[in-house]
């Protein structure tokens, strides 16, 4: 599902020397698995992560991502491809339902179709209720959920979650890791994961 080969990125720095984010990772997934990158703040997981999913140019190596290449065919990995990045990616002052259907609409779900994505979602992740509360007025836990739910919204084969449990008190740790084992379960989607929590409960 994933094939890097000797991927660099490296940030020019002004005035400064440059930063080395990431030096020569190479990696493979098969398909169906699930990996954690593990690692300190400032190892550069979330600079790898960005190149594997389009939103980052490598400086050197390359990288095949759900049989496409991600410097070449960025915008087929990208509809094969979730992603939920380490911030929220919720808008602050939208409503909870609303944002789910923008984000179908994105990847060209109807209205019908976008809104009745966005139930299932909703009911798969515990947010029934919460379709008319804005984002900014969610809990941590509930805002992740959201978030995942965003991530998921148009099937992807592929999910890359980048730390998407910190900040979360442990009961809300421990429910979001069994939502994403449950997914996993019942998809059998590649799940590739960063966290600088020593044992991510999902693998
Ligand atoms: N846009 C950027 N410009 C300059 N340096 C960056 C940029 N993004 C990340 N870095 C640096 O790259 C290194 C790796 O960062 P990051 O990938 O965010 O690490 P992690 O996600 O493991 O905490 C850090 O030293 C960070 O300061
Ligand atoms: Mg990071």
């Amino acid at each position: 599902m994933i094939s890097a080969e000797g991927l660099r990125r490296v940030f020019a720095a002004r005035g400064g020397e440059d930063v080395i984010a990431v030096d020569d990772i190479s990696l493979s997934v098969p398909r169906g698995e699930t990996v954690a990158i593990l690692g300190p703040n400032g190892a550069g997981k979330s600079t790898l992560i960005r190149m594997l999913t389009t939103l980052l140019p490598p400086s050197a190596g390359s990288a095949r991502v759900a049989g496409c290449d991600v410097a070449g065919e960025a915008s087929r990995v990208r509809s094969a491809i979730g992603y939920v990045g380490q911030g929220n990616s919720a808008g602050h002052a939208q409503r909870a339902k609303d944002e789910v259907i923008s984000q179908a609409r994105i990847y060209g779900s109807s209205r019908d179709q976008a809104s009745r994505r966005a139930e299932e979602l909703f009911s798969t992740f515990d947010l029934q209720g919460l379709e008319q509360r804005r984002t900014r007025e969610m809990s941590g836990g509930q805002r992740r959920r959201l978030d995942l739910a965003m991530g998921l919204v148009h099937n992807p084969s592929l999910l890359f979650l980048d730390e998407p449990t910190t900040g979360l008190d442990p009961q809300n740790r421990t429910n979001l890791w069994e939502h994403i084992r449950q997914i996993r379960e019942d998809t059998g989607m590649t799940v590739v994961l960063t966290t600088h929590y020593e044992s991510p409960r999902v693998c």
